[in-house]
């Protein structure tokens, strides 16, 4: 197993390798500084916006001010990342958007990628049957048919009050008029995989005249697209968009044809649901893996008392967390995929007996090695075959609340950091290389070591299995304390999704602490495979010292380089005070570009 393989992959391929040190450096001191100022969560009376870039934070509370409600500013939102975070906000990716309106009504959209009609199962193996390096991750072959413009314009109809135009527009302002880099933001355009396609670099790099903070990036096509989508988004799928985009990738060599983009459809789904300790947990479905592997987490927990073992971060909690972990990321590995291609046996991961069965097999006293760990007999129908997988890096998450309490959790990605770096000519987006969330082969450990099962494999028309894992939290109680809004989560983060969010829902709800603290607390995370405990760089070192005694392999490095920024995702939260009623944001301080912006 390679070392430091959960920051590679959290960190690259696409991403700014010349100027990681620095940007990890500002990220690290950014981080340590926001903790040693004990920071606060922004507070708002009526609404509450939070996203990982502050222009986009703004062009939702516009909408909002506009008298759009949640879903409005979450499509403004979208569209205007596409524009100012362009390394995961996008058009040519797909994701989710979890809806709850007023009256405790769900949504869950999947506006996931698919597999085009002339992909097939060892399309990036060799003729010795080897996976061929990098094809699922770059270039033309790597995307999916992209399901974002599909997924948010369906959103506007169905549960918006604006029009498609008065949401787009602060995104066509910010495209047209441009917005101005910060360091870091310029930094993320330093890309020099990026380089390596002409007519991206000439969009993000100026063809090698890099941006540079406090210059004002502008880009006019893109502008162009934006405009054409606002008035008419079947365009992007059925018109003359559509065959721009088809001509581009049959001249590049990748699948996606007209006929993929025509038979695009956005699904409308049913939430995941499931209780913790006085709250309802709403959260993703499959194609993602999100949901029901939280769910799993926090039933295998609801047996303990977290706060009476030790504080957040303490070794016992960490310990007792970390095998709940590794359980239910055995049976995400071994179950999931796209439940249009397969039954999956949800309804097994998340009965309580099965929960409390997984938990009578943890040691209090240390960990139980991956290898040596069994499933709980006669819950679990056989799995299928096992195989593995690859998982990658750039996606980004935002939360909002409306004035009515309608809420909005929405994670959306490329998959890496720019996606498979092509860039449609003439519509100014990047393709995703969602790709490379498939099976590449059965059977061969990977170079993350997530594995999973057939159930993943590559058919055309297919979604791969997602982690993304949006999630609202109402209150389960007597009828004066029951179905409150309590929390809007999410963060990008590849595998580490799912456990952040736990480690949010955790953070929160057992032991209190605010939601600016919530966002901000170092993390750690384990997947089952590779048995590898692995922590931020800002995790207490001590800690992580008596969890290397207990048996532990953990992952700590104490130096931030190239290939390990030593920060993960970003979670972009929000609460709701129980007493006033007040939005508290929590916007993610790993990244100082972003904003809770509420009023
Ligand atoms: O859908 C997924 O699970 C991955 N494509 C997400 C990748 C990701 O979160 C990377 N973020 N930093």
């Amino acid at each position: 197993m390679p070392r430091n393989t959960l920051q590679s992959r959290l960190f690259t391929p696409f991403v700014v390798r010349t100027s990681a040190v620095v940007l990890s450096t500002l990220l690290i001191s950014f981080s340590t500084k926001a903790q040693q100022l004990g920071l606060e969560p922004t507070r708002a009376q009526h609404a509450m916006v939070v996203t990982i870039q502050h222009d986009a934070s703004d062009a939702g509370l516009a909408v909002l001010k506009e008298g759009g409600n949640a879903v409005d500013a979450a499509v403004a939102v979208g569209f205007a990342l596409a524009v100012t975070y362009p390394v995961a906000g996008n058009l040519g990716g797909g994701g989710f958007m979890l809806i709850r309106d007023k009256h405790g009504k769900t949504h869950f959209i999947d506006y996931r990628e698919k597999a085009p009609a002339a992909a097939s199962r060892d399309m990036y193996l060799d003729a010795k049957g080897n996976v061929i390096p990098k094809m699922s991750l770059a270039g033309y072959k790597a995307s999916g048919v992209p399901g974002t413009v599909a997924g948010l314009s369906y959103a506007q109809k169905q549960y918006g009050k604006l029009t498609l135009a008065q949401d787009m527009a602060p995104a066509i302002r910010l495209a047209t008029e441009g917005f101005v880099l910060s360091e870091q933001e310029a930094h993320l355009l330093e890309s020099k995989d990026m380089s390596k396609f002409p007519s991206t670099a000439k969009i993000y790099q100026r063809s090698g005249d890099f941006y540079k903070a406090g210059e004002t990036f502008k880009q006019p096509e893109l502008a162009e697209t934006l405009r054409r989508i606002a008035k008419d988004p079947t365009d992007f799928y059925k018109g003359a968009m559509a065959k721009q985009i088809a001509a581009v990738e049959k001249a590049g060599g990748g699948l996606i044809t007209a006929e993929d983009l025509a038979g695009y459809q956005a699904k409308d789904r049913n939430p995941i649901k499931g209780r913790y300790r006085g709250y309802d947990i709403i959260t993703a479905p499959p194609p993602s893996s999100g949901g029901i592997v939280l769910v799993e987490i926090l039933n295998i927990l609801s047996g303990f008392d977290l706060p009476k073992l030790g504080s957040d971060r303490s070794v016992a909690q960490v310990h007792y967390i970390t095998e709940a972990f590794r359980r239910a990321y055995m049976d995400r590995g071994d179950y999931l995929g796209d439940p249009d291609f397969n039954q999956l046996p949800l309804k097994q991961m998340a009965n309580m007996k099965y929960a409390a069965a997984w938990r009578s097999s943890i040691d209090p006293t240390k960990p139980t090695p991956s290898k040596e760990l069994v499933r709980p007999s006669g819950f679990m129908p056989p799995p299928p075959q096992v195989t593995p997988r690859k998982e990658s890096t750039q996606t980004t998450h935002f939360s909002i609340v409306d004035k009515d309490g309608n809420a909005v959790s929405n994670t959306y990605t490329l998959n890496s950091y720019f996606g498979s770096g092509v860039l449609i000519d003439g519509l100014g987006f990047v393709m995703n290389n969602e790709m490379d969330d498939f099976t590449s082969k059965v059977g061969v450990p990977n170079v993350y070591g997530l594995i999973q099962s057939a159930a993943n494999g590559i058919e055309p028309g297919k979604r791969p299995l997602s982690a993304m894992t949006p999630t609202i939290v109402t209150t389960h109680g007597h009828w004066f304390r029951h179905g409150k809004l309590a929390y809007v989560m999410g963060t990008p983060g590849g595998s580490t999704i799912i456990t952040t969010v736990a480690n949010d829902v955790i953070s929160a709800v057992d032991n209190g602490l605010n939601i600016q603290q919530v966002a901000d607390a170092p993390r750690f995370h384990h997947q089952y495979l590779p048995d590898r405990l692995d922590l931020e760089k800002k995790f207490p070192v001590d800690v992580a010292d008596q969890l290397r005694t207990m048996g532990y392999t953990v992952n700590r490095l104490a130096v931030a380089d190239e290939k390990n920024p030593g920060v993960w995702g970003d979670s972009e939260l929000i609460a709701v005070d129980p007493k006033t009623g007040e939005l508290l944001g929590g916007h993610d301080s790993r990244r100082d570009f972003g904003k809770a912006a509420g009023y």
